[in-house]
């Protein structure tokens, strides 16, 4: 009997090896997953801070400035809780200096934020004239951080696309938008990349095309079930792939800089790991968010991964299409999209539990291709925002996962961070997003130390409170408060500035440092209750009752 079952194990593991390729390795339960960590970060690791035009600068119809699909959308009656814009927003456009102060009396060396498309080129096009006044103001922007010793993380797309490549093409749908966005990202390199050494070219294509080609609750708020969300991510891989080009060939050797994109990705852990399709779902989870984007750029053989290739191809015959909706890449263009990184840009907020879920649905549709039931675990502590759940080690896993599955890349995390309600007066003793920095930032530190990830950089998101998109100003997930119904737009510290602040200055948490001290101080607090995800996960439960029956024996002397 025993070994048809150890055979039935065997013939199980190499199914899902075959079934999933690069098959994540779960490992052990460990009980002590959740302790604390003390230690310091490699030399040189980058602590850093974010923000995106549109959520702070304001200013949004000033000085030449062109109509971006955001303005266009938050001005749509409908779109934005309580019809909330980013016409002023943080009013960042006048007071960027101010805001390099808050990061210097952090002692943050880094600053990740992004530029305006329409504020540099008005009407998306380089024929459509520059907007000198928007190149102005980057230059100030960026001279400003070099003069304080802050060195500036550049994105070139963070959601804001001109409304005339809209109105025009139809947006990222459309394949004319690539050479548009090598123009954009060239003129970029040529204006800036004297001083701008780090260069992302967009963030998140993901939410690009899910929340504003699937869904529609994101601008350009189109709603076009599993075909245009494609497309969208079609074009902006082959933008992403044309602004690297012209970056290497034109100015890498004379500026010396790196130039990747930013995915992002939550952590999904398989509902009942002992099954094996609940595995194979959770990958596939991993793929539609991640590999999606990854597995074209940053594996040798390039091209979407099998498992979604494989499954829309399916879905796609089945509702009658003469071939898949997932378009197809030449062999020319996999080889020109593979490889193009410096790094791995990483933004990570939540985790999830996947369980395979077969879809009959005849409509084309993103979520029903995937053939998946997403939950997460009743113990996990929610944000104000409907999808964040902090789940720290999450961040380990998925860091190990990037590194097992994308060639070790240098992984530089470029968001991360907890959301309040918006209150009056407004959360300034704010615990929650405390315990999430320290629980995430020391998941980190144990996939650099027990893991051995290459990751080189920690970026909190956001440096203070701005626009949240379709949730407006409800929503806050910033270090410091920024006071929306003061015309001045004052910045506040709150509680969780002065923990990240020790964290840099301490590069990690030391034996006998302050941050140190907090942690020993909050750590219990911050976990808030039964430690773990035993509801979420059969296996550990049971290696969990093993291990109690064992020192019960122990005890008992039995
Ligand atoms: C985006 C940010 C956003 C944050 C919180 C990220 O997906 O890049 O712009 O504010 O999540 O929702």
């Amino acid at each position: 009997m025993m070994w048809v079952t150890l055979l039935a194990l065997f013939a199980t593991s190499l199914l899902s090896e075959m079934v999933l390729g690069a098959q994540y390795d779960y490992g052990a339960y460990d009980p002590r997953r959740d302790d604390f960590r003390k230690g310091t970060f490699p030399d040189g690791f980058i602590w850093s801070t974010a923000t995106a035009s549109y959520q702070i600068e304001g200013a949004w119809n000033v000085d030449g400035k062109g109509e971006s699909i955001w303005d266009r959308f938050s001005h749509t009656p409908g779109k934005v809780d309580r019809g909330d814009t980013g016409d002023v927003a943080c009013d960042s456009y006048n007071k960027y200096r101010e805001d390099v102060q808050l990061m210097k009396a952090m002692g943050l060396k880094y600053y990740r934020f992004s530029l305006s498309w329409p504020r540099i080129f008005p009407v998306g096009t380089r024929a459509g004239g520059v907007n000198q006044a928007g190149v102005d103001y980057y230059n100030n922007v960026i001279d400003e951080l070099l003069a304080n010793g802050i060195t500036p993380m550049v994105t070139l797309y963070h959601w804001d696309l001109p409304q005339a490549l809209q109105d025009r093409y139809g947006g990222w749908v459309n394949e004319a938008l690539v050479q548009h966005y090598r123009d954009y990202a060239t003129f970029a390199f040529q204006t800036f990349g004297d001083r701008v050494k780090y260069w992302i070219t967009f963030n998140e294509p993901w939410a690009v095309c899910v929340a504003g080609y699937e869904m529609g609750f994101h601008a350009p708020g189109i709603q076009g079930s599993g075909n245009s969300t494609y497309l969208c991510g079609h074009t902006i891989l082959k933008a992403h792939a044309s602004a690297w080009h012209s970056y290497d060939q034109t100015f890498r050797s004379v500026q010396g800089g790196q130039v990747s994109i930013t995915l992002s990705c939550g952590w999904t852990e398989p509902f009942d790991p002992d099954l094996p399709a609940d595995v194979i779902a959770a990958d596939r989870d991993l793929q539609f968010q991640m590999g999606w984007f990854a597995h074209p750029i940053y594996t040798s053989q390039g091209d979407y991964p099998p498992a979604m290739k494989d499954i829309i191809l399916q879905k796609s015959l089945a509702q009658g299409f003469q071939e898949s909706r997932l378009p197809q890449f030449t062999a020319a263009e996999i080889a020109s999209i593979s490889g193009t990184y410096d790094f791995f840009g990483l933004n990570h907020y939540s985790s999830g539990i996947a369980m395979d879920k077969v879809s009959t649905g005849q409509d084309p549709n993103f979520w029903t291709d995937q053939d998946l039931e997403s939950t997460v675990a009743p113990e996990w502590p929610q944000a104000a925002s409907s999808w964040l759940y902090s789940v720290p080690w999450g961040i380990r896993r998925l860091l190990r996962y990037i590194k097992q599955n994308y060639n070790d890349p240098e992984i530089y995390i470029t968001e991360n961070g907890w959301s309040e309600e918006e209150a009056d007066p407004p959360i300034l003793e704010d615990t929650g997003r405390l315990c999430f920095y320290m629980g995430y930032i020391n998941e980190v530190l144990k996939a650099i130390d027990l893991d051995g990830v290459n990751v080189r950089a920690y970026t909190a998101w956001s440096l203070m409170d701005n626009f949240e998109w379709a949730e407006g100003y409800t929503e806050r997930f910033g270090l410091h408060s920024v006071d929306f119904t003061d015309p001045n737009r004052p910045r506040t510290p709150k509680q969780s500035v002065s923990f990240y602040k020790d964290v840099i200055a301490n590069n990690g948490f030391p034996e006998g440092a302050d941050v140190t001290t907090m942690v020993r101080n909050m750590w219990e607090e911050c976990r808030g209750g039964p430690a773990g995800w035993a509801a979420a996960t059969r296996a550990n439960v049971g290696l969990l009752a093993l291990s109690f029956l064992v020192s019960a024996m122990y005890f008992l002397n039995m």
